[in-house]
């Protein structure tokens, strides 16, 4: 049995690469021998891993798991790789990752570490990707020395994230250096000395991070495992694929485990323009579970004039229903005067694919209008308006000493925002400026004032800062969307440009420009790409026969307004009584609904169900500009179908029924709709073919540009500016963001009960 073992044993070893026999020396060509990297990076870059607990390459060092010891020659006892530099090492000798002397080390380190530890392995939910597991079985004695009790460490509940078996941890400090170096929140610590050593909160406390799920990924053995999934499934049971995240602007590569067409869990995926992997949110780990909550609707339905429910109806007949309405409405058109128009609705999360197809069929039949849920007054002409731009860029950013952030909290709304102002920071001379809310970005920062008049004051030179933004090098200017949705926008946008222009006189760089805009969805750059949609108004409450909403909430500011307005008695000359509402989405606000339906007189309501993202094809724009394709990852459930599969049948049904009036003159677009292939190709080619002609009209337009550009001085006289506050809009991250599914998420909801209790002094 024991042979077998050691064989075993043997091809593991060999197999996986992880302990070849290696030697090597002091090589002068090498460029690693210029540098100050950690002996153990060195050794990983020429592809030997040496078995390590506590060393991570985006941590500082901790050297005390000591498994990471190799030989050096002229040293008399092994050294620890993790805390050593390469150059210093090489330039004192050979070194040896697997001699016998490390090997004997390797032993005694592991005998060490499982003197106390459980042996847990079926009931643990590290199981199978447990470093410890590996790493006793390729470096560990057979034999058992240790016959006492083991010690018995009580679990600490640091909230709904994160489990804690606190017998199982090693001590290894890694989630200690991420809560204080990455998360800015140091509220893990280690107490207690010697055998009393203890990881914890010291007082009962929730580990209160946007980041507190990356521990999980860090923490080497089961201590720390997710709690909203334990006791699942194995690791090898799972299938993996990479994905992006849908819960904020960046859409930054993940990594989904699926069983049985179900999304077990969410990782970090790997970015192949930084080669590394990212720190994910909370929110991207776990809002998942909103897009299969029991609340999803997965049935098409139709309540009609007669008050009539029908559930489960076929698509066949859905797209009558909804054509034979159309087609009466067509006719009415010849009698009326004004147009009877069906409004379409739309979220900036649709993907660009669908607002292709949608912004054709607009053009085929004018009656249709294409709307946005949500204001914004954004400036579509450049794209240097509405992404953030190159000037964040690890590299340029270094060369920047000054930041300042206008109404915007990239803690909240892209917390890749924030990690890289953060390393920015941590490596000195840096300094952060916000105007906005007060709030605790992790990192040292100074808040002027969250009067938009401040802005006026910077920009006339009368403000203290003045002097030190005239000193600074480089400076950047970050703002987001929500700022653009201000009545007052075409004064503040003004003075941003002013401000701009100053902080590239102060740029070294001059060619590229310091404005940078946060977008919070997934597709907000390429929906401001394509073009820059009206938002819905009473206008078009007013006018509308019917109204098309395609993953649009019901409470949206906007939305709300308009509600408010109808209350009011706002709409009074409301042409059309039964309006026909169409929904199509997979999460149905029924309060907002059921006040929406009662206050606009609606008594035709069709329900077609769609799917969620990891069930979609589709290609989005993220904040940084850059194009990301996903594919379906796994099956829909029930009727839910593609967005585009639903828009697609839209356009051929639209083509059976004759429609006598409202065509558009130029009718010149026109393609078949039945070859999906075609279809997609032709979708990509407008995709294209709308970016470059963007492009485009900025260089015809240049002259007005620069005209525009010469013009830049602040006339008080002439722009409107409002006294008022720049307030921040996300009130709650767990549960408020732009992406749907959070507020469904039973684990956001309970991670947000926990914020919103730890915030107030009333206990329930
Ligand atoms: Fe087993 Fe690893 Fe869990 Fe320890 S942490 S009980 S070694 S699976
Ligand atoms: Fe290391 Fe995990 Fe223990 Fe933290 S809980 S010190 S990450 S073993
Ligand atoms: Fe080097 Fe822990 S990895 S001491």
């Amino acid at each position: 049995m024991k042979i077998f073992f050691l064989i075993l044993k043997y091809f593991h070893i060999n197999n996986i690469k992880f302990n070849y026999d290696l030697e090597f020396k002091n090589n002068s060509n090498d460029n690693f021998w210029k540098q100050n990297t950690p002996l153990i990076e060195y050794c990983e870059t020429l592809g030997i891993n040496v078995p390590h607990y506590c060393y991570h390459k985006n941590l500082s060092i901790s050297g005390n798991c000591r498994m990471c010891l190799v030989e050096l020659q002229n040293s008399p006892k092994p050294i620890v790789s993790c805390a050593m530099n390469a150059k210093s090492c090489l330039a004192n000798g050979d070194i040896h990752t697997n001699s016998s002397l490390v090997k004997k080390a390797r032993e005694n380190v592991l005998e060490f570490l499982l003197l106390n530890h459980p042996l847990d392995c079926p009931i643990c939910d590290q199981g199978g990707e447990c470093d410890l597991q590996d790493q006793s079985l390729f470096f560990g004695l057979t034999k058992k020395r240790f016959y006492s009790f083991k010690r018995v460490v009580l679990d600490k509940n640091i909230g709904p994230i994160v489990k804690t078996v606190m017998t199982r941890c090693i001590h290894c400090t890694r989630c200690v250096r991420f809560a204080a170096e990455i998360a800015g929140v140091e509220d893990i610590g280690m107490f207690g000395r010697g055998l009393h050593s203890e990881i914890g909160t010291y007082v009962e406390k929730v580990f209160q991070s946007e980041l507190s799920g990356n521990v999980i990924d860090l923490c080497p053995v089961g201590a720390l495992t997710s709690k909203p999934y334990p006791f699942v499934n194995r690791n090898w049971e799972l299938k993996n694929i990479t994905s992006i995240d849908f819960s904020d602007g960046f859409g930054t590569p993940i990594q989904l485990s699926l069983k049985n067409n179900q999304v077990i869990k969410v990782l970090p995926g790997y970015e192949k323009k930084t080669f590394k992997t990212n720190w994910i949110s909370d929110k991207t780990r776990f809002s998942f579970d909103g897009m299969f909550s029991p609340e999803r609707i997965i049935y098409s339905f139709l309540n009609n004039n007669q008050k009539e429910s029908f559930l489960n109806l076929s698509w066949q007949k859905l797209f009558k229903e909804f054509f034979y309405t159309l087609y009466f409405q067509n006719h009415l058109l010849k009698h009326y005067f004004h147009p009877c128009n069906i409004t379409i609705c739309l979220n900036r999360n649709i993907s660009i694919e669908v607002l292709n197809l949608l912004h054709i069929l607009t053009h085929k039949h004018s009656f249709f209008k294409l709307r946005q849920s949500e204001s914004s007054n954004l400036n579509v002409d450049l794209e240097e308006n509405f992404l953030l731009n190159s000037s964040l860029d690890e590299a340029k950013l270094a060369t920047s000493d000054t930041c300042m952030l206008l109404g915007i909290n990239p803690r909240y709304e892209g917390s890749k925002l924030n990690l890289k102002l953060k390393s920015r920071y941590l490596k000195g001379n840096f300094k952060t400026i916000t105007i906005g809310s007060l709030f605790n970005l992790t990192f040292s920062n100074v808040t002027l004032s969250s009067n938009i008049q401040i802005l006026k004051s910077l920009v006339e030179g009368n403000n203290l800062f003045c002097q030190e933004f005239i000193n600074s090098s480089n400076p950047v200017l970050i703002s987001n969307t929500e700022v653009f949705k201000r009545e007052d926008i075409y004064g503040v946008s003004n003075m941003m440009k002013s401000l701009v222009k100053h902080i590239n006189l102060y740029s070294q760089g001059t060619d590229q420009c310091r404005l940078n805009i946060l977008n919070s969805t997934l597709n907000g750059a390429g929906f401001a790409n394509f073009n820059n949609f009206k938002t819905i108004k009473n206008k078009d409450f007013r006018n509308s026969a019917g109204i098309y909403f395609i993953n649009s909430s019901f409470s949206t500011s906007n939305m709300k307004k308009l509600l408010n307005l109808k209350l009011l008695n706002f709409f009074q000359n409301y042409k059309h009584k039964n309006k026909l509402l169409i929904t199509q989405d997979n999460n149905l606000e029924s309060k907002q609904l059921a006040k929406f339906k009662k206050n606009f007189d609606i008594t035709n309501h069709l329900h077609l169900p769609n799917t969620v993202f990891f069930e979609n094809s589709g290609t989005y724009i993220n904040t940084e500009g850059s194009i990301n394709k996903v594919v379906k990852v796994i099956t829909p459930l029930g009727q839910a179908r593609n967005d585009w599969q639903i828009v697609r049948k839209v356009f051929s049904y639209s083509k059976k029924t004759l429609f006598l009036t409202n065509f558009l003159k130029n009718n010149k677009i026109v393609f078949n709709s039945r070859n999906i292939r075609q279809f997609k190709n032709y979708a990509g080619l407008q995709y294209y073919a709308v970016s470059n002609l963007n492009n485009l009209t900025f260089q015809f337009l240049r002259k007005v540009t620069k005209f525009h550009l010469e013009n830049l001085k602040f006339k008080s006289a002439q722009k409107k500016l409002f006294k008022s506050q720049l307030r921040f809009w996300l009130n709650d991250f767990y549960i408020d963001g732009k992406d749907v599914n959070s507020k469904y998420s039973s684990t956001m909801i309970q991670c947000s009960k926990l914020l919103r209790l730890n915030n107030t002094n009333f206990k329930y």
